[in-house]
């Protein structure tokens, strides 16, 4: 398919756009939030186009988009006078509400659900298209599923190209971040997604407001959410992101301390100067909201590469606004946040076997701190995790068998085949590093992650120091004998098989090398948790 770009500019477009959604094509369209991908909201057929385009799960419903306010009773009923009232503050405007679905509205575009989400775009050429169209638009979010937004044409055209009939260019959103979603279907008004309209403007309305708490907790994949797609991972770059809260000071501090080449910054332009070396890119200006609200998914999007890494991200503070950017980029981080003053001192230990890491455990828990063994998680979830088997089942059919893992079945499987490997790899540590956080204890605490794959499992981002604990392979293989009762060969094979002690070295901020008696061993480890920072930090 021949995807074509229609200017805003051009006076014929509206007309264009709307005989194309009329013959049940899509047409990416402009408005004052993110770019949306329109379809004819009563056709069930060019609905369904909608969700292949996107790669969009099909219990996510859509946003109606209408032309002028007194459109809504088409669509919906038993409106509440609140409702009316919303609409003749905000619309047209960045403003969505969840209403009782009148039977004219397709099951697809509402995912089943008895109601409705609708709005008025502030976008003139989008309202003709609609008027002229002459029925409601579904538009979700142009962007593919679970990417950020798209707030360009040429944004949309990367994500579509091929795959759309047209986009209709009218620059860049004023707003940047989707519209403000709130529920009016079911008693007390429900804040489902922070947007351009803020709470506190909507309180002015309505009195009253609940702010859901998807808005700011992270959802489980099976929970029952009012707005969908809430439950799903969003807005996110294809590499991690790490929210660094606390002044600039400690965040450039932690920063310094995981940073590794190849990572970027995502911070205020008040900042670029303080963070030069650490390749940082601007969304906005702190002092200034719409600043930060209009950029932050176009510097997402240039973010959008596995090869960072790690982007440690700065994120504003305080309510209004501020909380539309907070609740995308905690979404885009999966929720992972790290206050560099206030949080646990995480010490991350990782070495290959034999080389003594169970002192220092043993001293830390002496110390009173708690220590997570990340090997026995690992083999408990195998046990107890429905999640990770599923996963794990559907990835690789035939290895879990009444809820029990094959484990020779799958070792045949992966040990032979990278990319398996990497799959699965990929299943157990996003749950093993999610089960790691649950164990995290209330208080701020001194805890040890003990895990040989501290890096591989994405652990080392948790961590306020990283330690590589390391021994000459001969003691290693004497312990191993000894402790494991195996034979030296064996030991020899199982060592060579982990990564080396030169790169554990590498990757840690700290080297314990357990190369003399066990007394000098304690000592060095001694000295390293009662060094700079650490037991201080308690
Ligand atoms: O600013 C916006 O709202 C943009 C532009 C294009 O209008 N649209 C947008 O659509 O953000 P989308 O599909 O990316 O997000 C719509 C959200 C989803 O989280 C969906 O689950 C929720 O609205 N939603 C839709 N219908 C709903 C309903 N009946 N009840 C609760 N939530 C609903
Ligand atoms: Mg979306």
């Amino acid at each position: 398919m021949n995807t074509i770009m229609l200017s805003g500019a051009d006076i014929s477009t509206p007309c264009k756009a709307a005989a194309i959604i009329n013959q049940g094509g899509l047409v990416a369209i402009p408005t004052e939030t993110v770019y949306g991908l329109a379809a004819n909201g009563l056709d069930p057929e060019a609905v369904a186009k909608i969700f292949i385009a996107k790669g969009r799960p099909q219990d996510n419903p859509l946003i109606l988009h209408v032309s002028e306010a007194n459109e809504m009773e088409r669509f919906c009923h038993s409106i509440p006078e609140s409702a009316y009232r919303l609409a003749e503050a905000f619309w047209p405007g960045p403003l969505t509400m969840v209403l009782p679905a009148r039977d004219c509205v397709p099951k697809c575009t509402t995912a089943g659900l008895s109601t409705v989400a609708i709005r008025c775009p502030d976008n003139d050429i989008t309202r003709k298209i609609i008027a002229l169209a002459g029925i409601p638009l579904a538009a979700p979010s142009a962007n593919l599923s679970g990417k950020p937004s798209t707030t360009t044409a040429q944004h949309v055209l990367h994500d579509h190209d091929g795959r759309i009939d047209a986009i209709v260019d009218g620059g860049p959103c004023r707003v940047g971040v989707e519209s403000t979603i709130v529920d009016l279907s079911d008693g007390t008004p429900r804040l489902l997604r922070p947007g351009g309209i803020t709470p506190e403007q909507l309180r002015e309305i309505l009195g009253e407001l609940i702010v859901d708490k998807a808005v700011s907790a992270s959802v489980e994949k099976d929970a029952v959410v009012k707005a969908p797609g809430m439950k799903y991972r969003h807005y996110a770059p294809d590499c991690r992101v790490v929210i660094v809260d606390g002044d600039l000071l400690a965040a450039k501090a932690y920063i310094e301390r995981h940073f590794v080449p190849g990572n970027r910054v995502l911070c205020f332009e008040e900042e670029l100067d303080i963070f030069t070396p650490f390749s940082p890119l601007a969304y906005g200006k702190s002092s200034d909201m719409d600043t930060l609200t209009a950029g932050l998914f176009a510097a997402l999007r240039e973010l959008d590469d596995p090869s960072i890494g790690t982007v440690f991200a700065r994120c504003p503070k305080g309510n209004g606004k501020a909380l539309a950017v907070q609740n995308r980029l905690e979404k885009a981080a999966g929720f992972q946040r790290i206050n560099p003053r206030k949080e646990h001192f995480i010490i991350g230990i990782t070495g290959g076997t034999g080389c003594g890491k169970s002192t220092l455990l043993h001293m830390i828990s002496q110390l009173g701190g708690t220590v997570i063994d990340c090997d026995r998680v690992y083999h408990r979830l195998l046990e107890t995790d429905e999640q990770m088997l599923s996963a794990i089942e559907s990835r690789f059919p035939g290895v879990v068998i009444n809820g029990i893992l094959d484990r020779k079945k799958l070792g045949k499987v992966v040990f032979s085949d990278e990319n398996a490997l990497r799959e699965l790899n990929a299943i157990t540590h996003k749950a093993v590093k999610e089960e790691v956080l649950r164990l995290l204890p209330d208080t701020p605490s001194l805890i040890a992650i003990d895990a040989i794959g501290l890096f591989e499992g994405n652990l080392a981002p948790l961590c306020n120091r990283t330690v590589a604990v390391t021994a000459p392979e001969e003691m290693r293989i004497r312990r191993l004998v000894q402790r494991d009762g195996i034979s030296e060969e064996y030991a020899r094979s199982r060592i060579r098989a982990q990564r080396t002690d030169a790169e554990f070295a590498r990757l840690c901020d700290f080297t314990l090398e357990n190369n003399d008696t066990e007394e000098a061993f304690r000592k060095k480890c001694l000295a390293f948790l009662f060094g700079p920072d650490i037991i201080k930090a308690e």
